[in-house]
């Protein structure tokens, strides 16, 4: 009776039972530790980029010494006052700027003469961080970016020092690029290459990331970051990322904001 077939479907049901329910629940038991996780690789990448992160502290509290800031894309303009209770009220004080590109109330399709990082939607409001010194004057700004390579959207975080045209580090912290190709915009040897390049020059975005090395004693060194090699389309990728955010439709008319407030 034992082995009769009925008995063993029963048996075999019985497990797959308990072992789906086990997996099911281990999943979303995790779901929430990996999005804590994810969300502090985020905050790690966003201190790499002020150049703060200290391995032998908590991120979160180093996090917060960082002082989130929004901007209005659209008027370029800081939100500040009701405007901003406003804002986060609506949003319960928790903005995700990449959920709003999803919605067409929070964001704004881009022209293809505009969208030259290819980004397609363009949130309204941008979340970003002052890192302020003991005086409260600003030290650094550390602004969200994000533009496609070769195979998806790059996202990072770029930090600019005080006089609004220096950059201080750049950090992405989700890509899709191949290992060893566009992935080498991980490498810290590349990274170091960012630290004192110019963004602007005659009001102009001027930094690049150009084909090649660039040559000891160039005259634009200060606006030029050497090539991925064998990943000119990341490379390329990452310089309209830069000539996007920095241009009018980005953090351009930000500076002056910021200028005016240190
Ligand atoms: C499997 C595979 C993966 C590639 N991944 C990348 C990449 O992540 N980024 C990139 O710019 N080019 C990548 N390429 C190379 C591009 O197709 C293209 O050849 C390259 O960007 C040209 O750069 P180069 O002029 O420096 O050789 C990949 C090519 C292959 C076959």
């Amino acid at each position: 009776m034992n082995d009769s077939i009925i008995k063993t479907l029963g048996v075999a049901f019985t497990i797959c039972l308990i072992c789906s329910f086990v997996v099911s629940s281990t999943a979303v038991s995790l779901r929430d530790m990996q999005n804590e996780n994810k969300a502090n690789d985020k905050r790690m990448k966003i201190l790499q980029a002020a150049g703060i992160f200290d391995s032998n502290k908590d991120i979160k509290e180093q996090f917060e010494t960082l002082e989130p800031k929004y901007i209005d894309f659209n008027s370029g303009k800081l939100l500040t006052g009701s405007l901003l209770d406003e804002f986060l009220a609506q949003h319960k004080g928790d903005y995700d700027q990449i959920a709003a590109t999803r919605n067409s109330n929070y964001s704004k399709s881009l022209s293809t003469a505009e969208d030259i990082a290819i980004i397609k939607n363009r949130e309204n409001v941008g979340k970003f961080y002052l890192l302020r010194n003991e005086d409260n004057s600003i030290n650094k700004v550390i602004l969200p970016v994000r533009g496609y390579g070769l195979w998806g959207t790059l996202f990072g975080y770029i930090s600019i020092e005080n006089d609004f045209n220096t950059v201080a580090g750049l950090e992405f912290y989700e890509h899709k690029e191949t290992p060893g190709l566009g992935a080498e915009v991980d490498n810290p040897k590349w990274k170091s290459l960012w630290p004192g390049k110019q963004l602007y020059k005659n009001n102009e975005v001027a930094l690049e990331v150009i084909k090649g090395k660039v040559p000891e004693g160039d005259m634009n060194l200060a606006y030029k970051v050497d090539g991925l090699s064998g990943a000119t389309i990341t490379s390329r990728g990452v310089t309209n990322m830069i000539k996007y955010w920095f241009s009018d439709s980005g953090y351009a008319n930000l500076f002056s904001e910021l200028d005016y407030e240190s």
